[in-house]
């Protein structure tokens, strides 16, 4: 598997495991299983309230702590400077660990203090506390504003993207910037495997249609990818789509499918186009 890497020390497997909404024993399960199958890249967050249950399978695994690459984030009510650093102290205990590999702003606040809120970003990774730093679900002009005003060494920006949501701005700037862009819903749950052009083209390769929706995002350059799956079967299948060969036709296809899909806009979400 491809890992990405960033000017800023970024190692990241290309593709991960998303666990939310999985939790307790269930979560613990899947991410000791995914790890036997060959992840090396799990994404949890506090909002997910399962990150003691990854740490729980990080104990559990053979797998080395230092071969995981492992991002937790921060939610949008504690990005105050010692409300964040209270939270990446409690997610270091949950996972069990001492340092995250990436760490990540989950949602942009509204009337917040964006300096300080990053200057807190940053002096955490300056600390060790996490070896990389980035940000979800920003903008770009946030974003922009992060990187160019604020001079924020970010590694990474993780957004919703999958062959129904355009991210064209975010993935030129993440990749003019040298920054991973990971695309969170990966199969828009289930909705990229529905489009007739998706099945088409899997017929036609002889492969599972969510494994054309993946592979279509793991062929750009810099992006990874972390869909959910709880079961050996699915977990494996997202796998084996990094061995899918998808041709120009079936880009072409992919390409004008309508791209205005957004499966996840909670109400405090931002204004996505600024
Ligand atoms: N930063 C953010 O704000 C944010 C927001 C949303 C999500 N995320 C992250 O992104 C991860 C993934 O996103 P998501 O869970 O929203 O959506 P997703 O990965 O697009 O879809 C997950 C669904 O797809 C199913 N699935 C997985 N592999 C499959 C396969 N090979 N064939 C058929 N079905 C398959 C799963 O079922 P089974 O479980 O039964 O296998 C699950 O129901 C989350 O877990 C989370 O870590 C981040």
């Amino acid at each position: 598997m491809r890992t990405l890497t960033t000017a800023n020390g970024l190692h990241m497997p290309q593709l991960g495991l998303g666990t939310w909404p999985m939790k307790g024993e269930e979560c613990t399960a899947a991410v000791v299983q995914a790890l036997e199958l060959g992840y090396r890249h799990i994404d949890t967050a506090p909002a997910y309230e399962n990150e003691d249950a990854v740490g729980q399978a990080l104990r559990q695994t053979q797998v080395p702590r230092e071969a995981i690459h492992l991002t937790t984030k921060v939610w949008w009510d504690k990005l105050q400077p010692a409300a964040m650093r209270q939270s990446l102290e409690d997610s270091l205990r949950a996972l069990g660990t001492e340092q995250v590999d990436l760490f990540m702003i989950h949602w942009p606040a509204k009337d917040w203090d964006l300096r300080r809120s990053i200057e807190t970003l940053v002096a955490l990774r300056e600390e060790g506390k996490a070896r990389n730093i980035g940000v979800a679900n920003f903008p770009l002009a946030l974003l922009r504003q992060v990187v160019e005003e604020l001079g924020a060494p970010l590694s990474a920006i993780q957004v919703e993207y999958h062959v129904l949501l355009d991210q064209q701005h975010l993935l030129d700037y993440a990749r003019a910037h040298g920054l991973a862009l990971t695309a969170y819903t990966p199969l828009a749950r289930g909705l990229a495997a529905e489009q007739p052009a998706i099945r088409e083209i899997a017929a036609k390769h002889g492969v599972l249609p969510s494994q054309v929706a993946l592979k279509w995002l793991l062929d750009q350059d810099g992006v990874a990818a972390i869909p959910k799956a709880s079961s050996r079967a699915n977990q494996q299948a997202n796998l084996d789509a990094l061995k899918v060969q998808l041709d120009d036709a079936d880009r072409a296809l992919i390409a004008a499918l309508p791209k205005g899909k957004r499966v996840v806009s909670p109400e405090f979400a931002p204004e996505w186009d600024a």
